[in-house]
């Protein structure tokens, strides 16, 4: 597998698919070669089927490890249709979410335990980890501001109804997950204006290129 495995990590509200809509064609030139961009939950048929299943906002009843489970499985389906295929070709993927949102959201934020999950998502990934992994920090209060001022054009999921402290405890997650991986995941101020956000993930991202 030669191909470069980069996701992009992030709190709700942290601005990551605004900023994946930007930087792919700014990195696309630069780097003169196409990127396969894909997200998750979802990011293939079957995976997509499970987001619905997951986000939808009726499913209040849906339990902590059910939940977990499912992330895990559109993971599975992803990577082996999609993800894994593109680096056998030695393609770029970026990634909108991978392993380390289900371990913020599920394993932390909501309490079954990081060992758990990691677990899990072993089995799923067989171990499959990114090269590089942006993680895009933005404090809880500005996340839930920008999802409440974008309620209009953003698709309000399950997610979206938890509290300030669900949101800082994935925050918090997130950072304990930087300190402990400092080579692979790399912090960026996502409290920054868009461009600006925009503008230090593409060169943070050249800089990783510059270096292989
Ligand atoms: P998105 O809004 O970035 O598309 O993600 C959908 C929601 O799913 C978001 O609130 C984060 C959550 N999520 C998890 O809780 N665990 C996971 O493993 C993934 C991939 C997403």
């Amino acid at each position: 597998m030669k191909g470069i495995f980069i996701t992009i990590e992030g709190p709700d509200g942290s601005g990551k698919t605004s900023v994946i809509h930007s930087l792919l064609p700014k990195l696309e030139e630069s780097l003169a070669q196409a990127i396969v961009a894909t997200r998750e939950p979802g990011g293939s048929k079957i995976a997509e089927k499970i987001r619905e299943l997951i986000l939808n906002p009726e499913h209040t009843e849906m339990d902590v490890r059910t939940e977990a489970l499912l992330y895990a499985a559109a993971r599975r389906q992803h990577l082996v249709e999609k993800i894994i295929p593109a680096l056998n070709e030695e393609k770029i993927v970026v990634c909108d979410r991978f392993v380390d949102s289900s371990l913020a959201y599920q394993g932390v934020a909501r309490g079954i335990g990081i060992e758990q999950i990691a677990a899990i998502n072993q089995f799923a990934t067989e171990g499959l980890s990114p090269d590089i992994t942006l993680y895009l920090d933005v404090e809880a209060h500005i996340g839930l501001e920008r999802i409440n001022k974008n309620k209009d054009i953003r698709q309000f999921d399950r997610l979206d109804q938890e509290d300030l402290t669900f949101h800082q405890s994935v925050r918090s997650a997130y950072l304990d997950l930087v300190e402990k991986n400092p080579t692979r995941m790399v912090l960026v101020n996502a409290n920054q204006e868009l461009e600006k956000v925009i503008s230090d993930c593409y060169v943070i991202v050249l800089e990783y290129f510059r270096q292989l």
